[in-house]
């Protein structure tokens, strides 16, 4: 496996992998959601690469950029037991040189659910994603369906680009409990990680009322805040169907 950091360095190694190459995009501190979209890609490609960067522009002003956690010589011994050819570890700098911005922003799909509660989160994913992409040029690129509005946003961005990159959509890995992994959930506390489950419950009840024949929007989502509600550790943002 090479781990590179310079831009340079990565082209080079890129040149010299198969095609298909396949891309999986991460922050960082890998989980099995992160694993199962590196192993579906190893499976469709000849030559899988993996970006490892925290991007800053997707962090709002009072996010968690700083805390954000990070493992790196974790996530490189996983990457390499899985068999990955490429690793990039490109610097703040590197993606983002000094001066003025430029953005690669969706219209219209990034304005409701989070794109309404994290204000310029999207332009920061699809300008990095799209760095990425230039970057590696892809035949694939693998995405978690977690982040559904995220997964949409790049497919539109990677659509009105023209981008001859196929984006591969892969299912929720979640705990035992239900709750689905991810990198944010080392955050919570016992109690807090217990609290959590109450999405997956939640989520299990819009079902339990639609397979029982509920086809009005309005009631799934009254259901789901019933369970919501009753969880005195939750703060429901949104919910939506
Ligand atoms: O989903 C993520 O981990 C990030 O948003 C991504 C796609 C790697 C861009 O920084």
């Amino acid at each position: 496996m090479e781990v590179v950091k310079q831009l340079e360095q990565l082209r080079t190694t890129r040149r010299k992998c198969s095609d298909p190459f396949g891309l999986v995009p991460t922050m960082g501190y890998l989980h099995e959601g992160h694993l199962s979209l590196v192993r579906c890609a190893m499976s469709e490609c000849a030559s899988v690469g993996v970006s490892i960067f925290v991007n800053p522009t997707q962090f709002g002003p009072n996010e968690d950029l700083t805390a954000y956690p990070r493992d790196l010589e974790r996530d490189l011994s996983l990457l390499s037991a899985e068999g990955v050819d490429l690793v990039w570890i490109p610097e703040v700098e590197g993606l983002y040189p000094p001066g003025d911005p430029t953005w690669v922003d969706v219209e219209g799909l990034t304005e409701y659910l989070e794109g309404a509660k994290r204000s310029g989160h999207f332009r920061g994913v699809t300008t990095v994603v799209a760095k990425l992409f230039n970057a590696f040029q892809p035949t694939k690129a693998y995405f978690g369906q977690k982040d559904a509005q995220q997964a949409r946003v790049i497919q539109r961005m990677t659509e009105d680009l023209l981008l001859p990159i196929e984006i591969v959509i892969c299912p929720i890995v979640r705990e035992v409990d239900g709750l689905a992994m991810s990198s944010r959930n080392s955050y919570l506390n016992p109690e807090q990680r217990q609290a959590a489950t109450v999405l997956w419950r939640a989520l299990g009840h819009a079902g339990s009322l639609y397979d029982a024949g509920e086809r009005n929007a309005g009631n799934l989502r009254e259901g789901m805040l019933d369970v919501l509600n009753a969880e005195p550790l939750a703060r429901v943002q949104y919910v939506s169907v």
